[in-house]
């Protein structure tokens, strides 16, 4: 039997079928350099990447598909977004609950002498909007916010949040690398300047893909990280200024990329909302079944509309790795232990340096999976 797999919110696995259909296929059929030669090979591949190009704008709202920048997964996107955007002397602002791909370019910025402010979330990892207009300085140049925490699920009041940031000029930037296709996106109507995502979680593409939607006049304040071969103006050793070019120098991952457009394309056929409440429903279940098991602490909101389809808890007695080594030595359960790359929001929970254990529920799991993993915690759970 296959494991029970709950590390969705670390990569998602299976992948749907088309996945791996469109990779091989692209691989055999069309694998030419896309934008590059001219043949018919290149020009295939040159399709299957416009495809997922459009695909992603359809799936986040942008009214421009070139406004999707591809990169190798969402820390290369912030990357891009934030060392791209702030200058010595500039201030940004952040929550506690960020993971290190915010967090760790921040604090690298901050050595360069960019100010950084951190608004302190709850115990639950919640932001509170009213803590974001006392935190605005003359100098503030960008707000960058996860849009649900890697840890907790907590999801933020991002369009309240950019509302407010807008209001005083400031860029917003978000973090969308647990959200982009597990929530509704809407860059437009929720005012995201720039959006960073990953494709091999919620997307269902390979690992290896994701990217930035750069909202329009943005990405001429954006340095790119790199500069080099595009396929486009190669008479001038100049970076081209456009969009995507701008930003993707060098051959393209177009066989994870292929493999990230039939992602989104299963994913906008099946729908989101449909997903979506598909794992509310395995979330509700599972925290409802956790609250019967003495010994188990629970982490985050318990009302599953306020987060993602992630669950953290500790079991007592146990250490998070001991308790998921366990889960996956006698019971075939695959889960993520430990601080989760996201140790400000730990600090934020209350379980640094520990961590957790974390669930997180994909579309191919099922009611009944949820129920032999309580049984199991409940069997771990009163060993000790
Ligand atoms: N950031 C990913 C996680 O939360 C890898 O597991």
């Amino acid at each position: 039997m296959d494991p029970l797999y709950f590390d969705n919110a670390a990569t998602s696995w299976p992948k749907p079928e088309a996945t791996s259909a469109a990779m091989e296929r692209f691989l055999r059929e069309s694998g030419g350099s896309p934008g590059r030669s001219g043949h018919r090979l290149s020009i295939a591949a040159g399709r299957t990447v416009l495809e997922a190009r459009e695909a992603m704008a359809a799936l986040i709202g942008a009214d421009d598909p070139l406004r999707i920048v591809f990169t190798k997964n969402a820390t290369e996107a912030l990357n891009i977004a934030l060392r791209g955007f702030l200058r010595p002397g500039d201030h940004v602002i952040t929550s506690s609950m960020e993971h290190n791909s915010v967090m760790r370019p921040l604090r690298q910025l901050e050595a360069d002498g960019v100010a950084l402010s951190v608004l302190p979330c709850s115990g639950r990892g919640e932001l509170d909007p009213g803590t974001i207009q006392p935190a605005i300085q003359s100098r503030t140049r960008m707000m960058v916010l996860t849009h649900a925490s890697n840890v907790t699920g907590t999801i933020l009041p991002i369009a309240e949040a950019a509302r407010i940031a807008h209001d005083h000029g400031i860029a917003v930037c978000i973090d969308a690398a647990q959200t982009a296709g597990a929530l509704p996106i809407h860059v437009k109507e929720q005012g995201i300047d720039l959006l960073a995502f990953t494709g091999h979680k919620s997307l269902f593409g390979p690992p290896g893909t994701g990217g930035l939607y750069i909202a329009s006049g943005l990405e001429e304040q954006l340095r790119p990280l790199m500069a080099g071969g595009t396929g486009s103006r190669s008479e001038f050793e100049a970076q081209p200024t456009f969009l995507p070019d701008k930003f993707e120098a060098g051959t393209p991952n177009s066989v994870g990329l292929a493999g990230l457009g039939a992602g989104v394309s299963w994913l906008l056929a099946r729908g989101v909302e449909t997903v979506r409440a598909h794992e509310t429903a395995l979330t509700a279940r599972f925290i409802e079944g956790l609250r019967e098991i003495p010994g188990i602490t629970l982490y985050g909101p318990e009302d599953p509309s306020l987060k993602t389809a992630i669950v953290s808890f500790n079991i007592a007695g146990l250490e998070p790795s001991e308790a998921a080594l366990e889960l996956d030595e006698r019971f075939d359960i695959l889960s993520r232990p430990g601080l989760h790359c996201a140790p400000a929001a730990h600090r934020t929970i209350g379980t640094f340096p520990r961590g957790t254990v974390r669930f997180g529920f994909g579309p191919f799991n099922t009611p009944d999976q949820i129920d032999r993993a309580l049984e199991a915690l409940c069997s771990l759970a009163q060993k000790r």
